[in-house]
């Protein structure tokens, strides 16, 4: 793929005029205290020694029994980590600290609202509470190893407790994100064959007490309709003994986990021995095609994963209070506020609301109560904290030693208003990029050893050897040049197929390289991640956006062809196309254009009505900018929509020579109506 072809790609354009930046260096007093500062770490990983550099993963938890092989690859692509091995992830994330730890928090809960108290939940009381949940669970909803259960739920003590007793359990558990639309969660509810949706009463987002219980009678009746039937929903309390929402509980389906626990007060219940590749969640992300995929992840590889990965790029020590604001509905929030952290005996922070509620001094208040000195967000909310309040960190009273920003490129000019005045120039960052398909980190610094550039994620991790790849297959080992960025080995966090669709799995992330579809042999399978990106002379990877019909919206992953097939569940609607458009805070916003049906009107009600549908199928995130009716699509002599076209327009960008399409005159119209 050639430099221009790239910078004409949906997605790709942001970063790839950015300059190289200048090094920062971490500090002496971060060395001094930093868990990996080896340099030699590189050698011992490097491809050599694959996979057996792995095992000093594995030995960072607790086995029942230890694996047989670290990597069985004669299913190849989809592998076996620590095949063999047996473990639970309930254990390994709660049990095993009691001995020296009980006492310790192992979950600061914040509520949005200032005047309710924090809750500091020790290790014992989370194994009390994930012991009698896992009771709960087992005995009343019958879910037993192996079965899969959807959670619809916020952020709350409430969502990693029903996570652990799943894994306790070894049910498979699916967490839908809590913004998501019913429509949305049925999807997965359907797609994973769920009988059991876990669910809470209330939420508080922007002072504001949501019903979040209507979502799951929404859910459970689109999910019927489709022939999936939830025969229980157990419904959490915001407030526990009170119901905070107007929507009426239904008789024989649904059930108040804090009254029916009462049941199992004192239960324990023996964590299953799971095989270490035996599924511990799904995770739903967008692909190219309406359907989301559920990422399948597994109980040794990825818990393994997501350990050294805290520990070594995150850089927890069990003395640490670590804050990961993502939400724990996507996979940042998995790896990085549930399992990284609690496998480490870390204090993980769990913050309901938004950021900026009721000002931009709330997370820096939050910070200085709780003492947080590892820091960990996205450059949507950096961008939204700069913005609204960039002088609000130096009036409160807390020290980061570690920060990090995740899930898009961040800015040169954001990532050092982070470091100057987040970090308050004490603190390092880490810019790790990585995929709810990865389970945890592909590129990042490693903060005791290398220096930070703006901009740029860094090298591979320890154990991911990347690759940027040209359309053709060939390596692309010139600096500055972008092409498909590639990881030719394979990693335990990763995924090990998308849920009952291997086919799908294949097609998307390895056919693209693969030349020989039944070799046994992990050297034939690079893994695609759908990412442009370059490297520069020092081997730093610079991320520049998807390749895909996938749009970053604050950092999460909408894909196109979802948000448009929800516009064409509008009966007047003709024919709808996504285009991504730069946005100050949010990245990315997508932009919706509609060709409506013969005869149809273009009122603005009727585009209203298109947003809402979205809204209601997705979900706000995907709240289009705006919705263009057109007269008609730019599109070429054979029919194709010139997404390209529209994508310049939305971006104020050169729409190029549209002489070929079959309608040029449209794009002037189009144009107009945009760019006026
Ligand atoms: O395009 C890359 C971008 O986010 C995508 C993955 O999104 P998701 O699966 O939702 O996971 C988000 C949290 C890991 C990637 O394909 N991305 C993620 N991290 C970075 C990034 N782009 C640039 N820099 C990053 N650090």
């Amino acid at each position: 793929m050639s430099k221009n072809e790239v910078v004409e790609t949906t997605e790709a354009q942001i970063a790839v005029h950015w300059k190289e930046e200048e090094y920062y260096y971490p500090s002496s007093k971060f060395v001094g205290q930093a868990n990996l500062t080896d340099p030699a770490v590189f050698d011992r990983f490097s491809l050599d020694n694959f996979p057996d550099y792995y095992t000093e993963y594995a030995e960072l938890l607790t086995w029942y029994k230890y694996w047989d092989e670290v990597l069985d690859s004669s299913d190849a692509p989809c592998y076996k980590w620590f095949k063999g091995g047996k473990l639970n992830a309930s254990y390994n994330c709660i049990d095993r600290h009691l001995k020296d730890n009980k006492n310790k928090t192992a979950i600061h809960f914040v509520p949005e609202l200032e005047e309710e108290r924090v809750q500091h939940i020790t290790y014992q009381e989370l194994y009390v509470r994930v012991n009698e949940f896992a009771a709960l669970l087992r005995d009343t909803a019958k879910l037993k190893r192996g079965d899969r259960v959807t959670i619809h739920m916020p952020m709350g003590p409430d969502l990693p407790i029903t996570m652990l007793a799943c894994a306790r359990l070894g049910v498979i558990h699916s967490v839908v994100f809590g913004g998501f639309s019913p429509s949305a969660s049925a999807d997965r509810i359907v797609d994973s064959q769920s009988r059991v949706l876990i669910v809470t009463d209330a939420y508080y987002r922007a002072g504001k007490l949501l019903n979040h219980k209507f979502n799951a009678d929404e859910a459970v009746k689109i999910a019927a309709e489709q022939g999936q039937t939830v025969d229980t929903v157990l419904v959490w309390q915001r407030y526990p003994g009170k119901y905070s929402s107007e929507t009426p509980m239904i008789e024989g389906r649904d059930i108040f986990v804090n009254e029916k626990l009462k049941d199992h007060y004192g239960a324990r219940v023996e964590p299953e021995q799971m095989l270490s590749e035996d599924p511990l969640f799904l995770m739903y992300t967008s692909g190219t095609t309406g359907k989301p995929k559920g990422c399948q992840h597994g109980t040794g590889g990825y818990l393994a994963y997501v350990a050294a990965m805290s520990k070594y790029i995150q850089d927890i020590h069990p003395e640490d209070v670590y804050w990961c604001m993502a939400d724990i509905g996507w996979i940042t929030g998995h790896s990085f506020i549930v399992y990284g952290p609690l496998a480490l005996c870390a204090s993980s922070v769990i913050y309901e609301g938004v950021p900026t509620y009721p000002d931009a001094g709330r997370s820096w208040r939050i910070a200085q109560e709780l003492d947080v000195n590892i820091f960990h967000t996205a450059p949507t909310a950096i961008r939204a904290l700069r913005k609204l309040g960039p002088d609000e960190p130096a009036k409160y009273n807390y020290h980061f030693k570690h920060m990090t920003t995740v899930g898009e490129p961040i800015e040169p000019a954001v990532w050092k208003w982070y470091e100057s005045a987040v970090g308050k120039g004490e603190a390092i960052i880490v810019d790790t990029y990585w995929q709810t398909e990865t389970g945890g980190f592909l590129c990042s610094t490693v903060p005791g050893i290398k220096p930070m550039k703006p901009g740029s994620a860094g090298p591979g991790v320890p154990g991911i050897h990347p690759i940027i790849y040209d359309d053709e297959g060939k390596e692309v080992a010139e600096p500055g040049i972008a092409g498909n960025i590639c990881i030719q080995n394979p990693w335990p966090g990763m995924f090990q197929t998308i849920w009952g669709d291997r086919d799908r799995f294949v097609d998307t992330y390895f056919a693209m390289y693969n030349t020989k579809p039944d070799s046994k042999d992990w050297r034939d399978w690079p893994y695609l991640t759908g990412d442009a990106a370059t490297m520069s002379e020092d081997g730093y990877y610079r991320v520049l956006g998807r390749i895909d019909d996938v749009i970053n919206v604050s950092g999460h992953r909408l894909g196109t062809k979802e948000i448009e097939s929800a516009a064409l569940v509008v009966e007047e609607v003709a024919e709808a196309a996504v285009v991504p458009v730069a946005h100050e805070i949010k990245g990315k916003e997508p932009d919706l254009y509609i060709a409506l049906k013969p005869g149809i009107p273009a009122t603005d009600e009727l585009a209203q009505k298109i947003s809402d549908a979205i809204c209601e199928q997705i979900g706000k995130i995907a709240k289009p900018r705006k919705v263009w009716l057109v007269p008609d699509m730019p599109k070429t002599r054979s029919g194709k929509i010139m997404r390209r076209v529209l994508g310049a327009i939305s971006n104020k960008g050169d729409v190029g020579n549209v002489m070929t399409l079959a309608n040029p005159e449209v794009v002037e119209e189009i144009r107009e109506m945009v760019q006026k």
